[in-house]
């Protein structure tokens, strides 16, 4: 697999998952075709050697593992974390609005979103919905409209002059989407919208009447690789399906003889504590159940290594003054080792000194990240999940701009640097 393929998978992989809820369905159907067997947390598991396995929880967190002839308490398990969620704006249980004879519905601001760049883009719906049929049993559904259906209009610059220099958003008032104009019919309500959709997606149903759903906006302009010497990758959602996407790819391609494992959690931007987010218990209950004890698994745990995957800030030639000189990541220079001794990053000296050995025999660049002193730092999975299991933990990821913004740049081969990098971390014989 040569590195033009990787990213083509990965632009498709981009533009299939609009949700977490898609991303992790677009998962599973790739360890399908990998031969993984999906694993039912209801049920009890019995778990053969050399096998690949997964188990998904909430629809939106997905645990994938390998096992091996040697039991995970031996060798220790090789694992890789990423998260599935990315910043946007999800629609409210009751959100229609008609205002000025339009269509519209309110919605809520998941994560620490970049709102200025919502406006004006082609804007899609997609997440899962809840509904009942003629005998009263509920189902559930993933629902995607991939058609441009809503939009959120700048404000004319001649109508606020000002706008350049003191735009500040109000995201109650001016994020409500418009769909239509009002209907003189009385039909501008969502759920009417969602139940001829799932009529058209499932005529051998009969549906009767749209429950609940969760839903998200995205912009449908799809992934594209731009610049002139076609060395970049513009999308949504590269924090964090970037990480996905090449852990699995990794996983999935590898053929290791040892233990490995990829967790990729939702709710990551928004704390992460809940029953699928990485400060819930998902992971251990899986580490648990594979190695068959509380104490089998604090002994594999305690010879094994994760790398949270999740991207870090490349320094912008515009605002070069926003990182420290020294530490100011470049686009398609390698994989970035993130650190913060305040446990922001739960790097620490042993295991970033391992990758970087690692990557150094395969000619992999490395480079690292530390924020300004005179500045605040973000977080990840990688501290909340070492916190959790206490597994020694290496905070890594490809540098990007724009990160949280609806459309984000990062670099192609970089993707390729970090693939190459899990799989050798995957496949190396001794971690500590
Ligand atoms: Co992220």
């Amino acid at each position: 697999m040569n590195n033009n393929d990787l990213t083509a998978s990965l632009l498709n992989f981009l533009d299939a998952s609009p949700t977490p809820l898609h991303a992790v369905q677009n998962m599973a159907s790739s360890l399908d075709s990998a031969g993984f067997e999906l694993l039912d947390e209801a049920s009890e598991w019995t778990l053969q050697p050399r096998r690949g396995y997964y188990t998904i929880r909430g629809g939106s967190s997905i645990v994938a593992f390998t096992t091996a002839e040697q039991t995970p308490m031996t060798t220790g398990i090789r694992m890789v974390g990423a998260h599935t969620d990315s910043p946007c704006l999800k629609i409210k249980p009751r959100p229609e609005k008609l205002k000025s004879e339009y269509f519209q519905l309110g919605v809520e601001v998941y994560g620490g979103v970049l709102l200025n760049p919502w406006f004006d883009r082609d804007l899609s719906i997609a997440g899962q919905t809840s509904y009942l049929d003629a005998v009263n049993r509920i189902h559930t559904a993933l629902i995607d409209f991939q058609e441009p259906i809503a939009v959120i209009p700048s404000l004319a610059i001649h109508l606020d002059r000002d706008v350049n220099n003191s735009r500040s958003i109000n995201p109650q008032q001016q994020l409500p989407i418009i769909l239509s104009r009002s209907g003189d019919d009385g039909e501008n309500d969502l759920r009417k919208v969602l139940l001829d959709k799932l009529k058209e997606n499932h005529p051998e149903q009969e549906i009767i009447s749209v429950l609940d759903f969760d839903l998200s906006l995205y912009d449908t302009q799809p992934a594209q690789i731009i610049g002139i010497r076609h060395e970049f990758i513009a999308s949504a959602r590269l924090d964090n399906l970037v990480s996905c996407f090449t852990g699995l790819r990794a996983l999935t391609d590898c053929n290791s003889e040892l233990p490995c494992l990829l967790v990729c959690n939702d709710h990551e931007e928004v704390g992460s504590q809940s029953a699928i987010g990485a400060q819930g218990p998902f992971l251990r209950s899986i580490l648990q159940r594979w190695c068959g004890s509380v104490q089998g698994c604090d002994q594999a745990v305690h010879r094994s290594i994760l790398i949270s995957a999740d991207n870090a800030h490349a320094i912008h030639p515009n605002f070069p003054d926003k990182h420290d000189s020294n530490h100011g990541p470049l686009l398609n220079k390698g994989p970035v080792i993130k650190v913060n001794h305040n446990q922001r990053y739960a790097t620490n000296s042993v295991t970033s000194s391992i990758y970087r050995n690692m990557c150094d025999k395969k000619g992999i660049p490395v480079q690292v990240f530390v924020s300004r002193s005179d500045m605040a730092c973000g977080s990840t999975i990688g501290p909340l999940t070492a916190g959790e299991l206490g597994v020694q933990t290496l905070d890594l990821g490809i540098p990007q701009f724009a990160m949280h913004s609806i459309r984000e740049l990062c670099g192609a081969d970089d993707v390729d640097y970090l693939y190459r990098s899990l799989i050798e971390f995957f496949n190396v014989e001794t971690l500590f």
